[in-house]
């Protein structure tokens, strides 16, 4: 059952999903087309409001006010994908060795996996989904795509928005300074060559106002 066409129908991914992660995860409901996120968000009521053991919580995720409901050892990386399926960070370790789950918070790169999201409340997050405008890449996932930055591309979000943090802070980085920059994000494909050179483009063409 694809979820284009399953509107009104559970889709066996999100029955499996909903029984794992019981009634709360609302947000779970609309990744099968049952409700709405706008109709989940109303149903997991106001902030603050704890049903067994779990407290909602709002987090601003790329922009937008997202309320999620959350037991305090959730972490930001399971509420973003498992609650609001934002799966652009992806799980790798799960135990911040890979840096597959960054995201920025506040502009800078952590790792989701070992950030509570009762943590990453009020803060700013966001996710590769939120580098790109209208619709637009950001210069650097352009370069990515036009110097191969990727193969199976499963550390690609994560080197994506290390390298955005890193280019923030150091419009102008040497081969090392990038190196050294997104040490912590491993890729198993082995893209490092080509992930520099698209950093290094990025970077030329942001610092001519790109
Ligand atoms: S999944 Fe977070 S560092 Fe690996
Ligand atoms: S492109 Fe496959 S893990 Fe990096």
């Amino acid at each position: 059952m694809s979820k284009s066409n399953s509107s009104n129908k559970i889709s066996r991914r999100s029955f499996l999903k909903g029984m794992g992660s019981g009634i709360l995860s609302t947000a779970t409901l609309t990744t099968g087309g049952l409700i709405s996120k706008e109709a989940a968000a109303r149903i997991l009521g106001p902030e603050g409001e704890t049903i067994s053991g779990r407290t909602v919580i709002t987090l601003k995720v790329n922009g937008k006010a997202r309320r999620v409901a959350v037991e305090p050892r959730t972490t930001l990386l399971s509420a973003l994908r498992d609650r609001l399926d934002i799966t652009g960070p992806k799980e790798g370790c799960d135990r911040g060795h890979c840096g597959a789950c960054t995201v920025l918070m506040d502009g800078k790169a952590v790792l989701a996996c070992m950030t509570l999201a009762v943590d990453a409340r009020g803060k700013d997050i966001t996710t590769v989904e939120g580098l790109s405008q209208d619709d637009s890449l950001s210069p650097l996932q352009k370069a990515f795509v036009e110097k191969d930055g990727l193969m199976c591309g499963f550390c690609t979000p994560g080197l994506v928005v290390a390298a955005t943090a890193l280019l923030k802070e150091n419009p102008n980085p040497s081969l090392d300074d990038i190196k050294e920059g997104l040490a912590g994000n491993l890729c198993r494909c082995g893209t490092y060559p080509k992930v520099f050179e698209a950093v290094q483009t990025a970077a030329k063409i942001m610092r001519k106002g790109g």
